[in-house]
């Protein structure tokens, strides 16, 4: 017996009218209707806003402007891309020279579609606080996510998800809307390479990979088309099945990371110019911006805050899912060698901590984890990255791929750092990758020494508040009920105007 693709290429008409198949959404009876819109920060006073349409559009533009009623603005794009097997076309166009912190309004150009707004990045140095939020693992609900309880460890129950939506996770992000300015969600988005999961999709298996993207991010929209929402690869992005054995069937459109990339290549920024007076931080800056590769490695400065989010996935020495591979997936190299690891130095070693004094790094594979039954902290990923967040001073370090929320002290090379919360050297690190799945939640089994949190018992996401120049509070949040779960502050000095 071949694979459920290789069957499934061979009985397109029994598969449409006998068996069960993919649930692929209507499509719009005007197929210029912008579906799962996106925006980003894009630069220090821009936002760049990602759609896609069931038809391809010579021109996409957006109106926008300070009121509802004067979208006096418009950036157009004759970008509109698209790959094997996917029913959508993808655009995006940037607004740059934006009013820092101020509300926009603004209108993806369709007969049908509507106003929604954003509101502008605070500029490099702004000290007001603000918080964000730390999803991971996320996953679609509805038909090929959350509507039966599988029982391989903790799902949601939640029968079956229109527009109005109905995700605990997302759900919560919602009802907290003005909470907080922007989400990061370094890795594992839709889940669609866990079609296979539904029994309904053996027989269409690639149009149910497309279907479950097209439903998550329909899902996504309310959310990611309001709040900035940054993101990077995980595991889950990178090919058409996680099983070796249907990775090997993988259709073209479906390998190496190439929704991900189409759908963020665009709108994830590279990195920022320096606003430091400090010449060596201007011209590292400038290395860092030649060798960021979005949306696999990039960053980005809002207000206090110089963020970084890294590729866990390719692009280092024995990264899991390039050729050759521990997790079979062979994807990128996105980047010349040592690329990654050359920018992540040279964006570190421009942060000057009087204009930015917070330095957050966001990856999807951890190095200090909790364990579960098939997961265990990336060596590799350590090995390539937890020196440049030491050397250069990173505060938190935010991961998932486990599927719950974790809790760590400072720690550095295995060790807690005597410090704890009080100006350690060491970062901290902290886990969110409880948002929700079709894999649900890991099990804690077996915490390391310097452990501070864990909990597996429900969906839980983190928020992140960045309280001044010195205090930063983690909150993890359970996203049925939006009880905190665990709270704690780091403080620290930030003394050091460059830590080098
Ligand atoms: C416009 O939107 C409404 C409400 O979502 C929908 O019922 C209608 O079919 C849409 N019209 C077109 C032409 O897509
Ligand atoms: C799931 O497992 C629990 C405990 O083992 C059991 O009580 C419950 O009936 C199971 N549910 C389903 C849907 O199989
Ligand atoms: C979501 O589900 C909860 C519990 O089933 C229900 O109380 C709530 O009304 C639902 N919300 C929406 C927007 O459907
Ligand atoms: C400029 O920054 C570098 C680190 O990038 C530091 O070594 C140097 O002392 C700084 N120069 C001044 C004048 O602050
Ligand atoms: C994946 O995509 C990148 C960028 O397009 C390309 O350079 C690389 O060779 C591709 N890898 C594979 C295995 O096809």
């Amino acid at each position: 017996m071949g694979s459920p693709l290789t069957l499934a290429k061979g009985l397109p008409l029994l598969a449409s009218y006998v068996l069960a198949a993919a649930s692929l959404p209507d499509k719009p009876a005007d197929l210029t209707t912008p579906v799962q819109q996106r925006i980003a920060i894009n630069g220090p006073n821009a936002i760049s806003i990602g759609w896609n349409t069931y038809k391809q559009l010579s021109k996409a533009c957006v109106y926008y402007g300070l009121s509802v009623d004067d979208l006096d603005l418009q950036q157009c794009s004759s970008s509109s891309v698209t790959y094997p097997t996917s029913r959508t076309y993808s655009h995006a166009v940037t607004l740059s020279k934006l009013t820092p912190a101020t509300t926009y309004y603004y209108k993806i150009d369709s007969a049908n579609s509507t106003i929604e707004h954003f509101f502008s990045p605070r500029v490099p140095g702004d000290k007001t606080p603000f918080a964000m939020n730390a999803v991971i693992d996320l996953g679609v609900y509805g038909e090929d996510g959350f509507t039966i309880n599988m029982n391989m460890s903790k799902r949601d129950t939640i029968p079956h998800v229109k527009p109005a939506l109905n995700h605990t996770t997302i759900g919560r992000l919602v009802a907290n809307m003005d909470d907080y300015e922007l989400v990061v969600h370094p890795g594992d988005l839709a889940y669609a390479d866990d079609w296979y999961l539904k029994g309904k999709n053996w027989w269409d298996g690639s149009n149910a990979f497309q279907a479950i993207i097209e439903n998550f991010y329909d899902q996504l929209a309310p959310i990611a088309a309001r709040k900035p929402y940054m993101v990077s690869p995980g595991n889950h992005e990178a090919t058409c099945g996680e099983i070796p054995l249907l990775n090997e069937w993988c259709p073209a459109g479906q390998k190496n990371f190439t929704d991900f990339m189409t759908r963020f290549g665009q709108t994830m920024p590279t990195a920022f110019s320096s606003t430091s007076a400090n010449e060596t931080a201007k011209v590292s800056a400038n290395n860092a911006r030649v060798l960021a590769n979005p949306p696999f490695w990039f960053s980005f400065e809002y207000g206090m805050v110089h963020f970084v989010m890294i590729d866990t996935e390719t692009d280092f020495g024995s990264a899991p899912d390039q050729c050759g591979g521990s997790s079979h997936l062979d994807g990128g190299p996105f980047g010349a060698s040592a690329q990654q690891l050359e920018f992540l130095e040279a964006d570190l070693a421009s942060v000057d901590r009087d204009i930015t004094p917070w330095v957050v790094v966001s990856g999807h594979r951890p190095w200090y984890t909790t364990g579960c039954w098939d997961c265990s902290a990336c060596k590799p990923c350590q090995v390539a990255f937890e020196p440049l967040f030491y050397k250069y001073g990173v505060d938190l370090g935010i991961f998932g791929h486990v599927h719950n929320s974790q809790r760590f002290q400072p720690v550095y090379d295995g060790k807690a750092d005597p410090n704890g919360l009080v100006d350690p050297k060491a970062p901290m690190y902290i886990i969110a990758g409880g948002a929700g799945n079709i894999e649900g939640l890991d099990a804690v089994v077996g915490k390391p020494a310097y452990t501070a949190f864990a909990y597996a018992d429900d969906f839980s996401y983190g928020k992140v508040s960045f309280l001044d120049a010195n205090r930063l509070q983690v909150d993890f949040i359970r996203s049925s009920d939006g009880a905190t779960l665990d709270t704690s502050v780091l403080y620290k000095s930030h003394k050091t105007q460059f830590v080098i």
